[in-house]
This record gives C-alpha cells, sequence and structure tokens, in this order.
C-alpha cells in the first residue's frame, strides 16, 4: 500500500500547538505574535496564497497586518513601506509574497528586510546562516514544512539519495541543503539538466519543485521511492501537480497529493518562523517541546 503523505494532520497537530503556546504568552499579558504580509499588484494565484496565509494566522490567534500596495508601485516606496515594517514593535514577521511586478528589484527588496524578521528566509544572511547549519537564521516555509511533513511519516533521510528537480531560490535550492543538513546525498536537476530521468530513477526520495504539470511520470520513479510534489498548476480549472500522481503512487512506497500535500505545510512553516521571531523578540520561551 502506498502512503498518502498528506500535510492536513501533521499541519492541524503543529497549529494546535501553536495555537496553545500563543495563549499561555497572551494569558500571561503578552501581546500577540504579529506578521506583515505585503502583497504588490493584483496576481490571482498570490492573492489566494496569502488570504490563505492570514487565515491561518487568525486561527492559531496571530495579529496578521496585509499591505496590499498598487503594482505602480516604485522600488523605492516599496523600501519606505518595508522601513516602518522593519522596526515596528509588533511586526515579528515580514513576507513579501513573490513574485514581484517586473520593474521592482526583487533582489533588494529582499535584501532591506530586517533579517530578524525574515519569516521568508530569503533574506542573504538567513541563506548563508542555512549554508552554514546555523539553526538561529530562518529556514524558507517550503523546505522546512517538507521537512516537517517527513518527520511526521518518520521518513529516514539520512543516507538517503535526495533528488531535487527544480533549482529555484524558494524551494529547490534552499531545500538542498536542508536535506544536506539531513546528512542525505542530494542531487538538483534543473532545466539545462541533460538527462533528468537518469538522476529521478536513482532517487530514494524524489523532490519536484518545478511547475511544470505532470513532469514526472512513472518511468521516472524508482519502484518504492518516496515522492513530494511541490508544484501547483492550473490546467482547465483543475489543480495538477509536478507528478502524474495516479500513475505515479503505483510505484512510489509514499507521496504527496496536491493540493493537500505540501501547501498546507508550508503555511504552518510560516506560522513556526513567526513563532520563533517572536520569542526571540519578546524573549519568552516555549514550554511546549517544539523546537521549530
Ligand atoms: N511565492 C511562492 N512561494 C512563496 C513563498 O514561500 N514566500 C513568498 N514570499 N512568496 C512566495
Amino acid at each position: 500500500m502506498t502512503l498518502i503523505l498528506e500535510g492536513k494532520t501533521p499541519s492541524r497537530i503543529i497549529r494546535e500547538n501553536i495555537k496553545r503556546e500563543i495563549s499561555e504568552y497572551t494569558s500571561q499579558g503578552f501581546r500577540r505574535p504579529g506578521l506583515a504580509v505585503v502583497l504588490v499588484g493584483d496576481d490571482p494565484a498570490s492573492q489566494i496564497y496569502v488570504k490563505n496565509k492570514i487565515k491561518a494566522c487568525r486561527e492559531v490567534g496571530m495579529d496578521s497586518f496585509l499591505l496590499h500596495l498598487d503594482k505602480s508601485i516604485t522600488t523605492e516606496e516599496l523600501l519606505d513601506t518595508l522601513a516602518d515594517l522593519n522596526t515596528r514593535e509588533e511586526v515579528d514577521g515580514i513576507l513579501v509574497q513573490l513574485p514581484l511586478p517586473q520593474h521592482i528589484d526583487q533582489n533588494e527588496v529582499i535584501a532591506f528586510i530586517n533579517p530578524e524578521k525574515d519569516v521568508d528566509g530569503f533574506h542573504p544572511r538567513n541563506m548563508g546562516k542555512l549554508v552554514a547549519k546555523m539553526e538561529d537564521g530562518f529556514i524558507p516555509c517550503t523546505p522546512l514544512g517538507i521537512d516537517l511533513l517527513l518527520r511526521h511519516y518518520g521518513i529516514e533521510v539520512k543516507g538517503k539519495d535526495v533528488v531535487i528537480v527544480g533549482a529555484g531560490f524558494i524551494v529547490g535550492r534552499p531545500l538542498s541543503l536542508l536535506m544536506l543538513w539531513r546528512d542525505a546525498t542530494v542531487t538538483i536537476c534543473h532545466v539545462h539538466t541533460k538527462d533528468i530521468t537518469k538522476f529521478t530513477r536513482e532517487a530514494d526520495i524524489l523532490v519536484s519543485a518545478t511547475g511544470v504539470p505532470h513532469l514526472i511520470k512513472a518511468d521516472m520513479v524508482k519502484e518504492g521511492a518516496v515522492v513530494i510534489d511541490v508544484g501547483i498548476s492550473k490546467v482547465g480549472g483543475r489543480i495538477l501537480g509536478d507528478v502524474d500522481f495516479e500513475a505515479v503512487k503505483e510505484k512510489a512506497s509514499a507521496i504527496t497529493p496536491v493540493p493537500g500535500g505540501v501547501g498546507p505545510m508550508t503555511v504552518t512553516s510560516l506560522l513556526l518562523n513567526t513563532l520563533k521571531s517572536y520569542r526571540r523578540r519578546m524573549r519568552v520561551h516555549s514550554t511546549s517541546t517544539m523546537k521549530p
């Protein structure tokens, strides 16, 4: 039987713990943790993601501050907004939803976020900490969510051959470093890889994060592999992952569904990172055993 790695159960458990911990702090008279979400423009997918993040904050008792800015905003105006958030006492986490409009310098914006509040983990300082295995940094939310998902289902990573398809800076690259932390042997494939199948067929754990619907077919997967699908594409009104789920699930020992696999874990990781920032900024300590 193939194990379906659905993200709802681990997400619910972790979010219940977060909620309980926050209520302990607020009953002691501390303020709630706060997340600022900056959305520029009106990309429909981004609007949905942002709505989900804000809803998740509310459900665990976190404050959220949505700043919805016009798509014509300049880089300078966006930096002014961030300068304010960077210093605001009640803001523990800052998330700038990506992608930004073409005319905005994305790298400049990310590097301007206060790294102590960079709950996305995209700031060069946090990326550097990921390289250096300095655990006080923020780990990007999707890689962290995948790690938590694997842990929840008791899937061993140490010594495994992990193959990641997609070298993007939001998922593929940081995930490769996190899997190295976990003592995996890591391979990254990308658009210039000559023969992706040669690598994917050898994977004990195969992760696809490309956004190409049904890129991963059954003949590209080793019998018994663990398959993690990070892709979300909308094709003719249907949500499709990177993996041809129905065919691949016959070969895999475990596989994530899309939707309902990695997605909920990403949002949960954002809450964990925001709580991590809050604890540090408020100098409070967790009484639970959770260690994000
Ligand atoms: N766009 C797609 N994924 C992400 C993410 O994890 N964080 C942000 N800020 N934008 C995204």
